[in-house]
């Protein structure tokens, strides 16, 4: 049954390691089963360019899409970044699951903290999204349409909460018990080419029932929360986004950088450990370059403060991650992440020092001492490159090129461009 091999290698190796992998994969496959080869080959050839261009230090493919990047810094390897995009762009198909009925499957919530995960589905169903296979034989990748949020808007009974985890870890279950009887796919990997997006603070709750059942697929979640079970190199950290305004978060340029009056800034609520030391050390007006408020200060505009603060304080609350990030980015903000056992969004290209600043929760007490360390000509180079990033945490309808569906979309190739399907 197990036909699918992981390559037990953390991301950030993926790309020196290409060439293994395509060798083990000239070797193992049979002829016998041409469209399994044929996908397998798709991907082999994929790997080979992104080495390449590693290796070459320049572009493999002919259609270098080079000047869509005008920065390169802010990525962890800029040639494989934009080589394994290419190749993306040109090869990856997606089948969707026809299964399954709205509003619990194909469709999500969209003006929440958790709207990207409906963005993602409703863009996914999109008719004709080029991203999206005709025939499942020819799919690299198995799209499993669930909604997390939509399950716990519509089940949930705040009298049930661990009854209604089992519920909702049966729904999807039962799911891929249906698309496991009726198609060949999910058996022929043990699901270790399927996935599904959730952003629900529960969306990584859905596997703890049937750990072995889940062993393999990819889990694209919000609450990317290491200590809680997320596997960075089978799982995707997707930023969180919140979407008030028809869905289309604001995005601009805020003040010029030399003129933000408000060196860190935070809005939010007063809950989780990090918060609660976050509240210790700088809340109620202890210090006015570190502002912490749990409540707007009356006729304040929170997208303004935003805009005139050189850096943004994004703490972890109940949940690791928080949209917070993606609005100072939006805002020409500078984040400044607090944490602890969270990977960041896209990290495995993405390189969030050159347009984050990172302070551990112990270092909360030193927080004014940490920026005011970091010369004023660093903070204009992260400032500059959270301008550059902006892209990847943009979210457009219809998707465009590089943005926040096509970072998670890329997140999922990797994935899949990191194992490979044997012969049963
Ligand atoms: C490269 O850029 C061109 C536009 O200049 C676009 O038509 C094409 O789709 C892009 N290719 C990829 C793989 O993104
Ligand atoms: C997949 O495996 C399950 C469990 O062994 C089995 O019940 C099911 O029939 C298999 N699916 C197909 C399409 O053979
Ligand atoms: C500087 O910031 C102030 C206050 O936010 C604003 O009124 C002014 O237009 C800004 N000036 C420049 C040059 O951006
Ligand atoms: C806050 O400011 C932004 C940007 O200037 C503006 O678009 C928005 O309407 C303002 N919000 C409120 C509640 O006034
Ligand atoms: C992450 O997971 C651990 C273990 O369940 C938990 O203690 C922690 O509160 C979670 N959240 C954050 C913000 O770290």
């Amino acid at each position: 049954m197990a036909v699918a091999t992981k390559f037990t290698i953390t991301l950030s190796l993926l790309f020196s390691l290409l060439l293994l992998v395509q060798n083990e994969a000239a070797s193992n496959i049979k002829r016998n089963d041409n469209r399994r080869l044929a996908i397998e080959d798709q991907l082999a050839k994929a790997r080979y360019n992104i080495r390449k261009a590693i290796v070459d230090k320049r572009f493999a493919s002919t259609d270098d899409n080079g000047s869509f990047i005008s920065e390169t810094t802010m990525y962890k390897n800029p040639f494989a970044f934009l080589q394994s995009y290419n190749e993306m762009m040109k090869t990856f198909k997606i089948w969707i699951y026809n299964e399954g009925d709205a509003p619990l499957a194909h469709n999500g919530p969209m003006k929440c903290i958790y709207s990207i995960e409906g963005d993602f589905i409703q863009q996914m169903e999109r008719k004709g999204h080029p991203v999206v296979a005709n025939h499942p034989d020819e799919a690299h990748a198995f799209f499993i349409p669930i909604s997390v949020s939509n399950i716990v808007q519509y089940l949930y009974m705040p009298t049930e909460k661990s009854g209604f985890f089992r519920r909702m870890q049966v729904i999807v279950e039962d799911y891929i018990g249906v698309i496991a009887e009726r198609y060949p796919y999910w058996n022929r990997s043990n699901g270790a080419d399927h996935f599904y997006v959730a952003c629900h603070d529960w969306g990584p709750w859905v596997s703890k029932g049937n750990p072995k059942l889940f062993e393999n697929l990819i889990r694209v979640l919000c609450n990317a929360n290491t200590s809680e079970g997320f596997i960075p190199r089978r799982d995707v950290s997707m930023s969180e986004i919140y979407g008030p305004f028809n869905n289309i978060p604001l995005v601009g340029s805020g003040q010029s950088p030399n003129n933000r009056s408000i060196l860190a800034f935070f809005a939010g609520g007063n809950h989780g450990y990090v918060r609660n030391k976050l509240f210790q050390s700088w809340g109620n007006k202890q210090d006015s370059d570190i502002q912490v408020h749990s409540y707007l200060p009356k006729g304040e505009n929170y997208t303004e403060l935003l805009s005139k603060s050189k850096y943004c304080l994004c703490p972890s609350g109940y949940e690791v991650a928080s949209a917070r990030l993606t609005e100072a980015i939006h805002m020409g903000c500078v984040p400044v992440v607090i944490k602890d056992h969270y990977v960041l969004p896209y990290n495995d290209v993405l390189d969030w020092s050159q347009f984050s600043v990172q302070v551990a929760v112990t270092n909360i007490p030193d927080l004014k001492g940490v920026l005011d360390d970091i010369p004023f000509s660093k903070y204009l180079e992260l400032q500059k490159k959270v301008m550059e990033v902006q892209k990847h945490f943009t979210l457009n309808i219809p998707a465009k090129n590089f943005d926040v569906f096509h970072m998670i979309l890329h997140s999922v190739w990797l994935r899949r461009l990191n194992f490979q399907l044997r012969e049963s």
